[in-house]
């Protein structure tokens, strides 16, 4: 059904342009919602970002829609285009309730996923082990490799590679895919290929020891530099919560302080699993040469 969007403002790209159907999630400063387009009738997903309540400025926020209009990956999600409004209409989320809330607002359209997000599948059980069994959870997760590369390739690092910002998105046929969702805290890399960060913003468990590492200045808000092998650590923080889903959470959170059980080494996936999380990013495989060596495995591999 519907939400009731208020009166309107007739300057609003949004309430003009589409028909907000449903809220779907919402996490610290955002909000995504489905809606239908009234000029093309295709249903889309809308991330509505509160530029206010994330502290940041509308060019800082766009960033995020900027870079995800770089990419074109069948494993990325795929975006449209971006704008900003002075409010952000409609159905907002838990925390700021349904209003009209008063807060310069960045509007990002992308495709809509008929999904769940990755850590949700792998909190059910049935689930996960009928796709490990089969392999499907293998090459999800080599999809997420695959977007990776591209990400770096294309000169950025995620920054933010979460179980949360992988959408398992059901097609029509029942098949699976992986999407990677979330630019958020995405980076351009510099020549040597570094990328400028907070230390304390993203998921703390799926953090490179790097990018937590001491600061190089003193801001109010300390920063780190990191390459793109931080995204190789978040990966084999994910890979370990595909492979090992019944451990207490406390496992995947001390993937930084204490080396991994030696069980976890063996076979191929523990083998992939402990290079990635090597605290050192050297030791850690870059993206393109990891999917090269998935493509190289055999479909049984592990399964
Ligand atoms: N294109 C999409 N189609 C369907 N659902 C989506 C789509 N994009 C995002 N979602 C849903 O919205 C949730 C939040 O999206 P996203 O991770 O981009 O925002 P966020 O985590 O709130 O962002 P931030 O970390 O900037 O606060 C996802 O976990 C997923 O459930
Ligand atoms: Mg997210």
């Amino acid at each position: 059904m519907a939400v009731d969007l208020g009166n309107g403002d007739g300057n609003s790209k949004y309430l003009k342009d589409f028909t907000e159907l449903e809220f779907i999630a919402c996490g610290g400063f955002s909000s995504v919602v489905k809606c239908r387009s009234r000029l093309d009738g295709k249903l889309y997903a809308v991330k509505k970002i509160s530029v206010e309540f994330s502290g940041m400025t509308v060019d800082r926020v766009l960033r995020e829609a900027q870079i995800m209009a770089e990419l074109d990956h069948p494993h990325i999600a795929k975006y449209h285009e971006a704008w900003v409004e002075d409010q952000m209409w409609g159905d907002t989320g838990h925390f700021y309730k349904k209003c009209d809330v008063e807060t310069k607002c960045v509007f990002i359209l992308m495709d809509l996923y008929n999904c769940s997000p990755l850590d949700q599948l792998l909190e059910n059980d049935d689930k996960l082990e009928a796709s490990i069994s089969d392999g499907s959870i293998f090459r999800l997760f080599k999809e997420c490799v695959a977007a990776v590369s591209y990400i770096h390739s294309r000169g950025y690092v995620h920054c933010d590679m979460t179980a949360s910002n992988v959408l398992v998105v059901r097609g029509a046929d029942s098949t699976v895919t992986a999407k990677v969702i979330d630019f958020g805290l995405a980076r351009r890399m510099d020549d040597e290929g570094l990328v400028v960060i907070s230390n304390q913003l993203g998921h703390i468990m799926y953090r490179a020891p790097e990018c937590i590492a001491e600061s190089t200045r003193t801001t109010d808000r300390p920063v780190v530099k990191v390459g793109a092998k931080a995204d190789m650590f978040s990966l084999g923080v994910i890979l370990a919560q595909i492979l090992h889903p019944t451990c207490p959470i406390e496992m995947f959170e001390d993937l930084r302080e204490i080396p991994i059980p030696d069980r976890w080494r063996e076979g191929t996936y523990g083998s992939i699993l402990a290079r990635l999380v090597s605290l050192s990013p050297d030791e850690r495989p870059s993206a393109a040469q990891l999917l090269q060596e998935l493509d190289s495995l055999p479909p049984s591999a592990d399964s």
